[in-house]
């Protein structure tokens, strides 16, 4: 069913990951979809959607560059006439422990998490105002909205930013039919995911990888597929009376058990 039949949308970090799942769920849902990425793998993401037969185009951007997005999006809403969906999903997820945290590695954490979100929507907003309707889908985390780890001050930080704002974003605009939502990822496979792995394992990236899937109650990792289906939700009509929120989309990972309890079922 094309749930976003005729929708124009964007979504950054569309070469790979789960933006590239949004990406490849919107399209196959009838979207026109723009791909906004640093990453110059963005045009054979989009050559290989074009030859599924969907109408995708790509601009090789990096989201910290407030004034090139500004232009790029005029350029989407020039060349599809309007702009109704915006996925971010560009973002970074390096660990650093607290106090090896410089304000280098900081700036450039909530300059591509936080601020590429703002200034992505700063891009859109005034499209989706001309045109009376506007669907904002960002990508937080579960990691500093629901739970957190050693080493994930910086990351953490920037997700909770992520929230907060959406939440702000949606006050101000819920009466002008623009919805502002966000998807909070548990684990998920994804170049991202890979690479946490490679970094923390060089030896044995795949050990790493089955160890953390293995304790997701569900037991496997989300797939940028499925990430892909939940962001279709919130940018379709499915979700017309919800604004301001955060899915959780982890397989039951943050579900809190008992602390101590040590409770088994008999059966
Ligand atoms: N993979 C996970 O388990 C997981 C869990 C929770 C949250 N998330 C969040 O979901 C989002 C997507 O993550 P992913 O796992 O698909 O990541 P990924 O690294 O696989 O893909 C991210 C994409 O963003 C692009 N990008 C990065 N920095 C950019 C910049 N400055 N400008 C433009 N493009 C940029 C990359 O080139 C890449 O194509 C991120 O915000 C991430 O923090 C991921």
């Amino acid at each position: 069913m094309a749930r976003v039949n005729g929708k124009i949308a964007i979504v950054t970090g569309g070469a790979m990951g789960m933006g590239n799942g949004c990406a490849t769920v919107l399209a196959r849902n009838g979207a026109k979809v723009a791909l906004m990425d640093r990453s110059d793998t963005v045009h054979a993401a989009a050559d290989t959607l074009c030859k599924e037969g969907y109408e995708v185009i790509a601009y090789q951007v990096d989201v910290r560059d407030a004034a090139k997005l500004k232009e790029y999006y005029d350029d989407v809403a020039k060349k599809f006439g309007k702009i109704d969906i915006l996925v971010n999903a560009a973002g970074i997820g390096p660990q650093r422990t607290f106090l090896n945290v410089d304000d280098e590695f900081l700036d450039n954490y909530m300059a591509i998490n936080f601020r590429g979100i703002w200034n992505s929507c700063k891009a859109a907003v005034p499209h989706m105002l001309k045109n009376g309707y506007g669907k904002i889908v960002n990508f937080a985390s579960v990691t500093g909205v629901l739970v957190v780890d050693p080493g994930m001050t910086a990351y953490a930080a920037t997700k909770g930013a992520i929230m907060a704002f959406t939440k702000a974003l949606a006050i101000e605009f819920a009466s002008r039919n623009i919805t502002v939502n966000a998807i909070l990822p548990g684990v998920v496979d994804t170049p991202m995911m890979r690479n946490t792995c490679k970094d923390t394992c060089p030896e044995d990236p795949d050990s790493i990888f089955n160890a953390i899937a293995a304790q997701v109650p569900m037991g496997r990792m989300g797939t940028a597929e499925e990430a892909g289906r939940v962001a279709l939700f919130l940018a379709s009509e499915d979700s017309s009376y919800i604004t301001g929120i955060g899915i959780v989309f982890d397989g039951g990972n943050t579900i809190p058990e008992t602390p101590g309890s040590g409770w088994e079922p008999n059966e």
